[in-house]
């Protein structure tokens, strides 16, 4: 039965709904099944796609009589933003979110060089940093160039690298984000994310700020995103806020489309022997345990640091490196699930 529900897949997706986590039970009597799957989501489209498909494939199995597909359709969450429907970026394909629950663990770092890769890929890609007390993409991407606005008010993103960039960190100057506070913060993240201008894109990258707090939340339910990636090491105090973070998107239904552990370990260019520093195979098991693919395992890296403090990303610096190949590897992977 589970077997003919991993054939549908949720629409726009390449991932089944089975490993989604949206079958809830599955009752059979003498041929007749019924199914109970549960989806948060403000899109009508959705439900009645899964509910066609899903009873299509279950009585195509083999001495099945009948098949019915219940859904139960919450709406997402209001939280901060109540009353508001996730935006869709005009011209935008698919908006990512990269996270992590946990700070300092890579993420503007992984953000960074991910962008970089997936335009290695011949995609039209944006990144923007939505951190406003910590912005880090503008130094990693060397530029202090401020976005200029177009006449009916739209910031026009800075080109660098072949990639668009915005940050919040762009608009204000180093002092103001202290006096910025609370519902002012929210007012202040979604007017910024509905007045930038970014033209044609295959993929927006978004830099979340560490944590799963209300900004986090106001981001993911102001623009409607396709998936997360969240950014992880492979110690434990990291697995639980990359838990954390699941827990978040699972609750606005944004899929989580993998992790990246980073930090997995460290080659010594002296011996060339490697080191678990962080330990070894969290990244896996908390995959595992999410039902989500790793997308792949980043190196502590000496060159990854200089690039980003330097202001050009390693993947853009040396595309032959073995941290590049793998964010290659991580871009085919995401471009792979995302249709
Ligand atoms: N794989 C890596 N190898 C070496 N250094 C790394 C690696 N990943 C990140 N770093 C370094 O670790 C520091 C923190 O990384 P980064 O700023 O990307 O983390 P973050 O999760 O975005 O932090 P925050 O939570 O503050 O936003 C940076 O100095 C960065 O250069
Ligand atoms: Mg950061």
């Amino acid at each position: 039965m589970k077997d003919a529900l991993k054939t549908v897949k949720y629409p726009g997706f390449t991932r089944d709904i089975v490993s989604f986590g949206l079958v809830k039970s599955i009752q059979t009597e003498s041929g007749d099944i019924k199914v109970q799957l549960a989806i948060a989501t403000n899109d009508p489209n959705v439900p009645a796609t899964i509910k066609t498909d899903a009873e299509r494939a279950l009585r195509n199995i083999e001495g099945v009589r009948s098949a019915k597909v219940l859904i139960d359709i919450q709406a997402p969450p209001g939280g901060t933003g109540a009353g508001t429907v996730a935006m869709r970026i005009p011209g935008v394909r698919h908006v990512l979110a990269v996270a992590s629950g946990k700070g300092g663990v890579g993420k503007s770092t992984i953000a960074a060089n991910l962008a970089v890769a997936l335009e290695q890929t011949g995609a039209r890609v944006g990144l923007c940093d939505c951190d406003i007390y910590g912005p880090s993409i503008s130094l990693m991407f060397g530029t202090r160039e401020r976005p200029t606005a177009t006449d009916d008010n739209m910031i026009v993103p800075i080109e660098q690298y072949g990639l668009r960039l915005m940050s919040m960190g762009f608009l204000l100057d180093d002092a103001s984000p202290a006096i910025l506070r609370g519902p002012m913060v929210t007012r202040y993240t979604q007017q910024f994310l509905r007045q930038v201008e970014w033209g044609e894109l295959d993929y927006l990258v978004l830099d979340l700020p560490p944590g799963t707090g209300d900004i986090q939340l106001t981001i993911v339910q102001t623009v409607a995103l396709s998936g997360a990636i969240i950014v992880t090491t492979p110690q434990e105090v990291a697995l639980i806020d990359a838990r954390k973070a699941a827990t978040m998107f699972e609750k606005v239904n944004v899929p989580v489309i993998g992790l990246v552990e980073n930090m997995s370990y460290f080659v010594s260019p002296s011996d060339n022997k490697r080191y678990d520093i962080f330990g070894t195979g969290g990244g896996e098991r908390e995959a595992k345990r999410l039902r989500v693919p790793l997308l792949g395992q980043i190196p502590i890296d000496i060159p990854t640091r200089e690039g980003g403090d330097r202001g050009i990303p390693i993947v853009s610096e040396d595309r032959r490196s073995p941290v590049s190949a793998e964010f290659k590897r991580i871009a085919e992977g995401i471009r792979k699930t995302l249709q």
